[in-house]
């Protein structure tokens, strides 16, 4: 029976092109899985966009003396060229800077206020002393208070994985500029993720292990669930969502915090395509109100967080309070998280800034789409960091892709075009081959080997029908 399948994967920033590093952490994997769903006859609807708000944008067009929107509207479209020729098949792939987008958001958060999971507090945000202006969370760095990382970040430290507050880092500085930021308070709004520390437990440990998760997954995610506080879904910032309450819907120096809003965007671009290209506006609900459909979640290991804890968080705030549902309904958690690793070059992370990078571009303009999708489905970081070399990417690709797997390919084509004319129908499968399907089926509750073998029958043929006309 076809099953309805969720693919959601991570929405790349639109502040600059996006680096092989990149693409081999979300887009690729899920690329794949998704194409394999529909191989396998599931129902697929695979949703993405860019996101567009938050931080870095604000102050790389500050930089470059445009407006926020031009320049996501500059790296919207190199993203999605990149994208499309690498083959990656959405089926929406949106924007977070839609009208349809903030509607969503703004609803979400109301229901969450209304719910009481988000709450108004004053704190000591940063602000530089020069310019006056508030100074983002990731340009402030200094030391972790959990584990003593000297370049733990205000938003979150990358060596342990804590989310933090810039308050929380011992010896902060600013790195736009290396100066002591001076800490003023500041009203924002919090989500209470305490108030859902039990249920996150519970629903990481149980999902986690009946649907299998990752190892880096689960662990981590688990591992975190002590240390969980209030997180500020507000900044002090112009460029973002607006605050939906009387009391800051007219601020323009306040806004949501990206993290805040581009997890929404799965629901979003959900609705967005029910909207525009579903069979009607609410045959999205088939994919989030629907228990039978299977949700999986695709990203690189330093979006763990935001969706094992604040996205689920959300979806269960909104989903609570049984006295009235949202007009969401009730939200389906996510099924599956699956995160990569990084891949990295000369055993260093990819870094645009440094210029230790190889561009999306770069890569199509030289080879094509498939020898780097090759490359990354047997060398990628799937369970560990895995380091390019162009050595290993060209001996890959000639030896295995092109010797190995070309050669086999072409040569069974032939025989069996020779022989039959088309690939022979499925036969009744003896015992010791009804065996090895269900083993290459894996445990995966989703696969039907049948409608996989007709589907893959069906490629052959039309591709018999190509060489049959030339
Ligand atoms: N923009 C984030 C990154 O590149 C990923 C956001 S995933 C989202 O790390 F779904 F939350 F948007
Ligand atoms: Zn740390």
């Amino acid at each position: 029976m076809s099953k309805k399948v969720l693919c959601c994967v991570a929405w790349p920033y639109a502040n600059g092109p996006r680096h092989i590093g990149h693409v081999a952490g979300f887009g690729i994997p899920s690329d794949i899985f998704a194409r394999y769903q529909r191989m396998a006859g599931n129902d697929v609807l695979m949703v993405s966009g860019t996101d567009e708000h938050g931080t870095p944008i604000q102050v790389q067009a500050d930089q470059e003396g445009i407006t926020p929107i031009e320049l996501t509207d500059r790296y919207n479209s190199v993203i999605v060229d990149d994208l499309v020729d690498l083959g990656l098949t959405y089926d929406i792939f949106t924007r977070t800077t839609t009208s349809i987008h903030e509607e969503t958001v703004q609803k979400m958060f109301t229901r969450l206020l209304d719910n009481g999971y988000i709450y108004l507090d004053s704190v000591l945000g940063a602000f530089s002393p020069s310019t006056g202006r508030a100074l983002p969370d990731r340009y402030i760095e200094g030391v972790c208070p959990k584990c003593g990382y000297e370049q733990a970040r205000g938003d979150q430290c990358d060596n342990c994985g804590i989310q933090l507050d810039p308050a929380d880092l011992k010896n902060p500085r600013s790195k736009i500029n290396g100066e002591t930021p001076e800490f003023k308070e500041s009203e924002h709004y919090f989500l209470d993720l305490p108030a859902f520390k039990d249920e996150l437990r519970t629903y990481i440990d149980t999902v986690g292990t009946a649907n299998k998760w990752r190892d880096n997954v689960k662990k981590f995610s688990l591992n975190l669930i002590d240390d969980l506080h209030s997180r500020a879904i507000s900044r002090d910032i112009e460029w973002g969502i607006t605050i939906p309450t009387d009391k800051y819907r007219d601020d323009n120096t306040k806004k949501l915090y990206v993290w805040f809003d581009a997890v929404i965007g799965y629901l979003s671009s959900s609705i967005e395509w029910a909207t525009r290209f579903g069979d009607n506006p609410d045959s999205w609900r088939d994919y989030w109100n629907d228990r039978d459909t299977m949700t999986y979640y695709f990203m690189g290991k330093d979006n763990i967080t935001f969706h094992t804890q604040i996205w689920p968080a959300e979806l269960m705030g909104v989903n609570a309070n049984s006295e009235s549902t949202s007009e969401f309904g009730e939200l389906n958690l996510p099924d599956n998280i699956v995160s990569s690793e990084f891949l990295t070059m000369n055993d260093e992370q990819f870094s645009s800034s440094r210029g230790h990078v190889i561009y999306v571009r770069e890569m199509l303009d030289n080879y094509s789409a498939d020898a780097l999708r090759y490359y990354i489905s047997v060398a990628g970081p799937e369970v560990q960091d895995s380091n390019f070399t162009w050595e290993d990417f060209v001996t890959r690709n000639n030896n295995e892709l092109v010797a190995g797997w070309g050669n086999l390919i072409n040569r069974v084509a032939n025989l069996i075009f020779k022989n039959f004319g088309s690939v022979p129908d499925l036969k009744e499968l003896t015992d010791a081959q009804a065996n090895i399907t269900t083993t290459a089926g894996g445990d995966s509750n989703v696969v039907n080997i049948d409608e996989l073998g007709i589907a893959l029958k069906a490629e052959i043929d039309a591709a018999f029908d190509v060489i049959g006309e030339l």
